[in-house]
């Protein structure tokens, strides 16, 4: 299979992730909180899809919702298809920012189209992102999401190759939880200022109330809007999305991941006159923002979208899931601190991951200057004991995970605490 993909992929890989030769696998299926690989060997997957599989894999209720939508046509391009419209009714009804909803295919385009929404409404170019904040795969998104030194505020860092400096120049950096240094940012930009793309957790950090709540008042001061990049923590951290929880109403939110389903489908939602500009009759007015994609509503995706909301929705499914997360940093901690090992294990919600620092990172210039090197030995160790992570990246649980499955990391833990620190 490596023979294979060397052949056909660029580094034997997907894009985003290279593993080291010797750690390399090739996975086949997946069920429940596990995966097994062409060799049979089998995995705890604690990356769940990148988050996408709250309700882990091959769920019972999403598989009969792609049957059953697989035989009823997989996809109707260009015009409504009723689950479209059923799922769109779902979303406002339980988002609290969604007046209506915008459909996309993935996060990226989602959070694209948020700040192409935010440019054409106020008539402004800047946007504000933060340092360390992931938004995506598109030009926009992709400055200062991993530079390998902090500060020089505004000016960011392209990510990738190919991009137009043009872009570059209209993202302003600004540190995550400072709300003073993103004050005076933007108040020297206000005139450009389009709006501010933030997340409500930024990777491992919690974005604080009062930090999130000052950027609703300063966009309400300057004009501008709020976009919540909920990719993540939509229908993850609190049904309808961490605002939901949080009590703020952004302008406008993108949804993905959990919004989908794990198929083909993403949403940007929020206020009405901003997301009407996306009107399709609107084409050809100056403000009209051009929305379309050939799996835009994707039925298929739609009715998986319904079937996991169905799952997350009773009262107490998304508590028990938090407290898992939490009951097993707990754990995780008390082995770190056993075998001295200056570890923390940090969760926000279902969300976790191992830091080598000494205390609860709010930026990532916190997250940098953590021992990398230590935690990449630590989480190699658990993927080379069938533990499913990616060395250095935030990991979930899923509902399909339960006690079982933490005792058998914890364990895992242990030995590879004894063994290598
Ligand atoms: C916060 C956030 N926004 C946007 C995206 C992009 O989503 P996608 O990979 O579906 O394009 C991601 C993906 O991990 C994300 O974590």
């Amino acid at each position: 299979m490596f023979a294979l993909a060397e052949k056909f992929l660029p580094g034997a890989g997907l894009g985003g992730y290279a593993l080291s030769p010797e750690g390399r696998f090739v996975f086949q299926r997946g069920k429940g909180a596990r995966l097994w690989d062409v060799e049979g060997r089998e995995y705890i997957d604690y990356v769940c899809g990148a988050g996408a599989l709250i309700a882990g894999h091959a769920h019972p209720a999403v598989t009969a919702a792609v049957r059953e939508q697989a035989a009823l046509g997989g996809h109707m391009f260009g015009v409504l298809n009723e689950t479209a419209i059923r799922l769109a009714e779902r979303l406002v009804c339980d988002i609290p920012c969604a007046e209506k909803v915008l459909y996309a295919t993935t996060g990226s385009e989602a959070t694209a189209y948020a700040m192409r929404l935010a440019r054409a409404s106020t008539g402004r170019e800047k946007i504000i992102k933060f340092e360390g904040a992931y938004h995506g795969n598109h030009d926009y998104a992709l400055v200062s999401t991993f530079p390998r030194s902090v500060g020089n505020y505004p000016y960011g860092r392209a990510d990738t190759g190919g991009q137009p400096l043009g872009v570059r120049e209209s993202i302003v950096v600004a540190p995550y939880n400072d709300l003073a240094t993103t004050t005076r940012l933007a108040e020297e930009q206000r005139e450009d200022l389009a709006g501010i793309i933030v997340e409500p957790v930024q990777r491992i950090v919690r974005g604080e109330e009062d930090f999130l709540a000052g950027l609703r008042a300063l966009c309400d001061r300057l004009g501008c809007l709020l976009l919540f990049d909920e990719v993540v923590t939509g229908f993850r951290l609190a049904y309808g999305g961490a605002h939901a929880a949080l009590g703020i109403t952004p302008d406008l939110a993108s949804f993905g991941k959990v919004v989908g389903g794990s198929g083909p489908l993403a949403a940007v939602v929020g206020r009405a006159e901003v997301i009407d500009l996306a009107d399709p009759g609107r084409k050809g007015e100056t403000d009209a923002v051009y929305v379309n994609g050939t799996l835009h509503g994707n039925p298929m995706a739609a009715r998986m979208t319904l079937a996991v909301l169905d799952i997350l929705q009773p009262r107490g499914v998304l508590e028990d899931l938090d407290k898992l997360t939490a009951d097993f940093c707990v754990e995780a901690q008390k082995i770190f601190d056993r075998h001295s090992v200056s570890a923390r294990a940090l969760c926000v919600g279902s969300m976790w991951q191992f830091l080598f620092t000494d205390k609860v990172p709010r930026s990532y210039a916190d997250i940098l200057a953590s021992d990398m090197g230590s935690a990449r030995r630590l989480d190699e160790a658990l993927l080379r004991e069938g533990h499913y992570v990616l060395p250095g990246v935030r990991r979930f649980f899923s509902i399909a995970h339960g006690q079982a499955e933490a005792e058998e990391t914890l364990t895992a833990l242990d030995g590879i605490c004894h063994k290598l620190f």
